[in-house]
């Protein structure tokens, strides 16, 4: 009981506290904003805010004809005339591709400050059920595309002693779940690389920010939902659907004050300080509420696994009915 109530006193202060100390936001007035997978959904919905804060924005993604017309979305919703809205037709998958065109792009708009990696997508099914072709393309672009685009600015944040690097994970970057075994192993491999380059850049002032969305309704999500085995769909649609405008602010918020996990909801909240692990910590009352949640988050935890192992076995026992 008295645990409990020191908890509850611990929160109210964290709050209050939270609303007082607010985290330095740096501005993206002038600033070269590019942005992988810029066309569509959530890269789509924090270009918009980027350009509405002053930036230059680039769009890197394939389909010229989406670009052009995320370009003209983008171009109405700058606050200057100076704005430069530019688009990159590439492939995040090949290196050279990436480095080249950033490369020339800065030579035209000046350097990119921040750097969002949202190109991505998701194929659902048994690992056994996913084709080769599949697995090489989740791995080529979730994980590959993300690397090459750090490294291709990565010297000069480090040159030039500042810089904000984002990378877009999932909810099943932190917790494996039925469907998702290459996607998540691929959004897993993107915490590893953000916490390690926290340490490498920490020296250089630049920040690297880790975006968790929950299911947000983009495009990309409506093609996912395609390949979603039954259990799958059972599993995530308690978590609801957010729209890729309230994932984007909350995204541009964290990156600007260099948080390290960018998440929205009660859900992303829980599993997020359920597994904290060993990320850096970003302030001394954020450490307190870890400490005194994680024990009773773990049994909430244990809760929505005990859930999702019945949703198995209860499609398990009907697809084994259906067999006969
Ligand atoms: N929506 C969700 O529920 C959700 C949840 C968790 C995480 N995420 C992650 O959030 C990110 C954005 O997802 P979204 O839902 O906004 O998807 P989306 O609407 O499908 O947008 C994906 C963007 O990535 C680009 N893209 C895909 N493959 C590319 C490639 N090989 N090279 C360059 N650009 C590429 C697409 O353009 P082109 O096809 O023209 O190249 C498009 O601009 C992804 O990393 C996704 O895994 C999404």
């Amino acid at each position: 009981m008295i645990y409990i109530i020191l908890c509850l006193i611990l929160c109210g202060v964290v709050f209050y506290k939270s609303t007082i100390y607010k985290r330095h936001r740096r501005s993206l007035w002038n600033k070269h904003v590019a942005i992988t997978g810029g066309s569509s959904g959530i890269g789509k919905a924090f270009a918009i805010l980027a350009a509405k804060e002053g930036a230059h924005v680039t769009l890197l993604a394939r389909n010229v004809d989406r670009l052009e017309e995320a370009r003209n979305e983008i171009k109405q919703n700058t606050v200057t005339q100076d704005q430069i809205i530019s688009k990159v037709p590439v492939d995040v998958s090949c290196p050279e591709a990436v480095e080249n065109n950033l490369l020339e792009i800065e030579e035209t708009i000046g350097p990119v400050y921040m750097l969002v990696n949202c190109a991505g997508f998701a194929v659902c099914g048994k690992l056994e059920d996913l084709s080769e072709r599949d697995i090489k393309a989740l791995v080529d672009v979730n994980l590959m595309g993300t690397i090459y685009a750090i490294r291709a600015v990565l010297p000069k944040f480090k040159k030039r002693r500042e810089g904000i690097i984002v990378m877009t994970s999932s909810a099943v970057g932190l917790m494996g779940m039925f469907g998702y075994s290459v996607y998540s192993a691929c959004k897993f491999a993107l915490r590893g690389l953000a916490e390690s380059l926290v340490m490498e850049l920490k020296p250089y002032n630049v920040t690297v920010t880790l975006a968790l969305p929950p299911d947000t309704d983009t495009p990309g999500f409506e093609n996912e939902n395609k390949s979603k085995p039954k259990e799958t769909k059972l599993m995530s649609e308690s978590g609801g659907l957010y729209k890729p405008e309230v994932v984007a602010k909350q995204l541009l918020e964290d990156a600007l004050k260099g948080n390290f996990f960018s998440y929205v909801g009660l859900e992303s909240f829980i599993l997020t300080t359920l597994c904290v692990g060993m990320t850096s910590v970003n302030s001394v009352l954020e450490l307190l509420l870890q400490i005194c949640l994680l024990g009773p988050l773990r049994l909430i935890g244990t809760y929505y696994i005990k859930n999702f192992e019945k949703i198995v076995a209860k499609c398990f026992s009907e697809n084994h009915v259906q067999e006969k």
